[in-house]
């Protein structure tokens, strides 16, 4: 074997020892960088003969390829290695287990509200929505509350603009109420050929729970709030009536038939009569205490105009109810706000 074979040997020996591109750079200037042992062979030649530079030089590169082919294989083995060991670190094991998504749950309010529905629904209650940027008519003109009354101040009521045509704007709507009026109206113009012709209009009942707004912040109290309005209306539709199906209601939505129901004489413009209602368990934490949990009443004679409708002829009870306190009294949550802060420590107890 000559120098140059034992050159190649060791290029090819240096090359296999290197673990990394890095190494591998290094390992080829030892052998192929200006002062490598190829460049140093190449600058002897300078002192030789013509005919021996010739052969010589021809042998020199013949050993330069050779040593450029090895680093070539050497670089492409490397790359492999390197593919090979990311793919075998991303690999994917199927076997092990799955990871969960965290499952959702329903708000307690939310839940309220769905159980509310089903139990109206049971008693014949279409379930309606409408929005919660009111106008001044429906939330407060068309209810019969006057200019002066209390709740149409600033301290109360959430304005968004003042200075519509009409001289009302809009406002978030303080109450569920106006939902009466909305939906009234579109039921009167439903059967607005049978009314034309004398004929009995089918009654109105719906419920219509959402989203309402007031100035007003403590433990028992949130800027937004919900409700959930009633509304029957026929030709014969008492206070009898209005009472079944507060009891009827409680009892269902508090799973209980100890459950008494008192009204209590109070005032709201859109009604007359006008009622508190008041519920009492006779067992539980709860037990003897009042706890007031609807305004209600018989539907003033102005409103049912306001709907379209003669009231010499039709009659009937609105109610509104606070789904926040029915879901505090059902859990025996204690602060309001809790419901509203969006922290899943509370929330997540509801699952
Ligand atoms: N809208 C009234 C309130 O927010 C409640 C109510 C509704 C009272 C319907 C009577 C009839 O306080």
């Amino acid at each position: 074997m000559n120098d140059l074979d034992q050159l190649v040997g060791a290029a090819q020996a240096d090359f296999a020892a290197t673990a990394t591109p890095a190494e591998l750079e290094n390992a080829k200037a030892r052998f192929l960088g200006k002062a490598g042992q190829v460049t140093e062979l190449m600058k002897g030649l300078a002192a030789l003969p013509v005919e021996e530079k010739k052969t010589r030089g021809a042998e020199i590169n013949q050993t330069k390829q050779r040593i450029e082919a090895l680093l070539t294989e050497r670089r492409q083995a490397l790359a492999d290695a390197e593919l090979q060991a990311q793919l075998k670190a991303e690999a994917l094991d199927v076997t092990l287990p799955g990871r969960q998504r965290g499952t959702g749950g329903l708000h307690p309010v939310s839940r309220s509200l769905e159980r509310i529905e089903a139990i109206f629904g049971s008693m014949g209650f279409d379930v309606a929505d409408g929005p919660e940027i009111e106008e001044d008519w429906f939330n407060f003109t068309a209810l019969n509350t006057p200019a002066d009354h209390p709740a149409r101040s600033m301290h109360d009521t959430f304005y968004v603009d003042t200075t519509a045509p009409d001289g009302g704007g809009h406002l978030l709507r303080t109450h569920t109420s106006p939902m009466q009026v909305r939906y009234a109206v579109q039921h009167v113009k439903k059967h607005a050929a049978r009314i034309a012709a004398g004929e009995a209009m089918p009654e109105i009942r719906v419920i219509a729970p959402g989203r309402t707004y007031r100035v007003d912040s403590d433990a028992t109290h949130s800027p937004m709030f919900h409700q959930c309005e009633g509304l029957w209306i026929g030709e014969n539709v008492s206070f009898k009536d209005l009472k079944s199906v507060f009891t009827d209601f409680f009892r269902n939505f508090f799973e209980s038939d100890d459950l008494t129901i008192r009204f209590r004489p109070s005032f709201f413009p859109f009604t007359e009569p006008s009622a508190e209602v008041d519920i009492a368990f006779a067992s539980g934490p709860l037990k003897g205490r009042w706890l007031e949990v609807a305004g209600s009443g018989q539907v003033h004679p102005n409103v049912v105009r306001n709907f379209g409708l003669d009231p010499e002829r039709y009659i009937g009870f609105a109610f509104g109810m606070g789904p926040d306190r029915l879901t505090m009294l059902r859990y025996g949550v204690n602060d309001l706000r809790l419901f509203f802060d969006g922290d899943l420590r509370f929330l997540s107890q509801f699952k």
